[in-house]
């Protein structure tokens, strides 16, 4: 059955999401993001998430050769990064915008909540690759989250 993608995509987008940004510290490129939001929680113990990666991106090499990974869950007030790290072709992090743990995983500062991971595992999942990290190290603030919904930016209230 050949379905309409659009229509998929923002039925898709009816399920309101936070927004990531996904680092690593790439051999070549020194740290890099993207912006995502396919992040979730897979289970407590042994602690482990996932999130997917499109087969085309500027990025996949990086992220599924790595071994650690950070993801910076991003508050109300930085839509701005979220778009910054959603350009194409362009996933440098800028050194202002990141910080390094003790793993050497690049995280965002002044995200809602981070999470430090060892990749897992890697399944194929049509045109995107579902990346499973477990979790090494985490943290979080309090604040609002930054949301995605039905294409745009919304607030929680
Ligand atoms: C809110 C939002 C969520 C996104 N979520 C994902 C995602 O889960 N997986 C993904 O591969 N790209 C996602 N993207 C797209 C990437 O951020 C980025 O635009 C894309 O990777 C750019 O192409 P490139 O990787 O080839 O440079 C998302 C973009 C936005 C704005």
């Amino acid at each position: 059955m050949i379905l309409d993608t659009r229509a998929l995509r923002n039925t898709l987008g009816q399920f309101a999401t936070g927004v990531c940004i996904l680092t690593t510290d790439d051999d070549e490129h020194g740290a890099i993001g993207m912006t995502v939001n396919s992040f979730s929680a897979v289970s407590l113990d042994p602690a482990l998430v996932l999130w997917s990666i499109q087969n085309t991106s500027d990025c996949f090499s990086a992220f599924t050769t790595c071994d650690r990974y950070g993801i910076s869950v991003l508050a109300q007030s930085q839509e701005a990064l979220s778009n910054r790290y959603a350009r194409s072709l362009d996933h440098k992090v800028d050194p202002g915008d990141c910080v390094v743990d003790n793993f050497g995983v690049p995280l965002i500062k002044g995200a809602l909540a981070t999470f430090s991971c060892r990749l897992t595992a890697l399944h194929q999942g049509g045109d995107h690759h579902i990346i499973v990290g477990e979790v090494a190290a985490f943290a979080n603030v309090e604040g609002d989250p930054l949301v995605f919904f039905a294409g745009g930016y919304k607030r929680l209230d």
